[in-house]
């Protein structure tokens, strides 16, 4: 059990005065809330690594656009509360949608070409609301280090370049993606699924699962590796595949022929539900 008693903030004033009483390395955990195991991943890596963990819990309205779920994304600001206090974290930051954008806001990052691919071609604006809240709880937090998950490969390759680009002082680390015991990626997402639509959804890490075999038994052809995915998925009631792809894991670049290392990531729905899920195949992964 932890003893030190959690901190919560809400404006940037509190935040600013909070902030200098944590104890360097600061590792930094930015979540949209309704909190599972693959986020509490995040939080367990940034505590081993760090002296301090922030959490910031902020569902982000400008990362989804009109016809998403933003209204219905799930909320539970309590249960996160007791889950994050479990975890010994020591300041969450809740910032309110009117602070984060206030009337007459007129600030956005955009990081130009790896936001168009994979998801981006179905979600055009998505990434430059991610880059640009991401970025303002960089400002706002100063952390040294921040924790993101391969469940959004995409997300942390954007978050990286953007590093890069706009020379923040922080480490990116991104952290494996945390499965149900049937192999469904965790997401607060699968909160919306139907018990018939649940057991349908568990052909996307299977899919997966089966590519990733037999890219380890020497599958190398791009195409062949997409299809063994979209078999899977498509012999299920419920499921609507969006996209399929294998790419280079780095640049995100769609292959075609025969592939080294690549990353097969998918979009597909369940129902009303849009899940997304990848695997990286590596050939000299053991
Ligand atoms: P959210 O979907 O809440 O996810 C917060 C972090 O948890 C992200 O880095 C995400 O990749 C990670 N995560 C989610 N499910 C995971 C799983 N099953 N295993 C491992 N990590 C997982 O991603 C966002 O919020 C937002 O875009 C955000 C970065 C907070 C900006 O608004």
């Amino acid at each position: 059990m932890n003893n030190n008693k959690m901190k919560i903030v809400e404006t940037l004033q509190d935040l600013k005065i909070t902030l200098p009483g944590l104890n360097r390395p600061l590792g930094f955990v930015p979540t949209m809330g309704y909190l599972h195991e693959g986020h509490l991943s995040l939080v367990r890596r940034a505590k081993k690594e760090c002296t301090s963990v922030v959490v910031s819990i902020f569902t982000n309205p400008t990362q989804f656009a009109p016809d998403e779920d933003f209204e219905n994304y799930p909320r539970d600001i309590k249960r996160d509360l007791d889950m994050l206090n479990s975890e010994g974290t020591q300041l969450v930051w809740i910032p309110t949608a009117e602070s984060m954008y206030p009337e007459n806001y007129q600030t956005w990052v955009d990081v130009e070409q790896v936001t168009k691919l994979l998801e981006g071609r179905y979600r055009p604006d998505h990434f430059r609301g991610v880059t640009t809240v991401v970025s303002k709880l960089f400002n706002a937090v100063q952390p040294d280090k921040a924790y993101f998950g391969q469940k959004d490969a995409q997300q942390a390759i954007v978050i990286e370049q953007m590093v890069r680009d706009l020379n923040y002082q922080i480490d990116i680390v991104v952290c494996p993606i945390i499965r149900e015991s049937d192999g469904l990626a965790m997401s607060s997402r699968n909160t919306f699924l139907s018990n018939p639509e649940r057991q349908a959804a568990v052909s996307l890490s299977q899919g997966l699962l089966m590519a990733e075999t037999a890219y380890q038994k020497g599958e190398r052809m791009a195409d062949n590796l997409r299809q063994i995915v979209s078999d899977r998925i498509q012999a299920e009631p419920f499921t609507d595949l969006q996209y399929i792809s294998c790419a280079d894991p780095s640049s995100l670049q769609e292959l075609s022929g025969k592939v080294d290392d690549c990353l097969i990531s998918l979009a597909v729905y369940v129902g009303n539900t849009r899940l997304i899920d990848n695997v990286i195949c590596r050939e000299n992964s053991s």
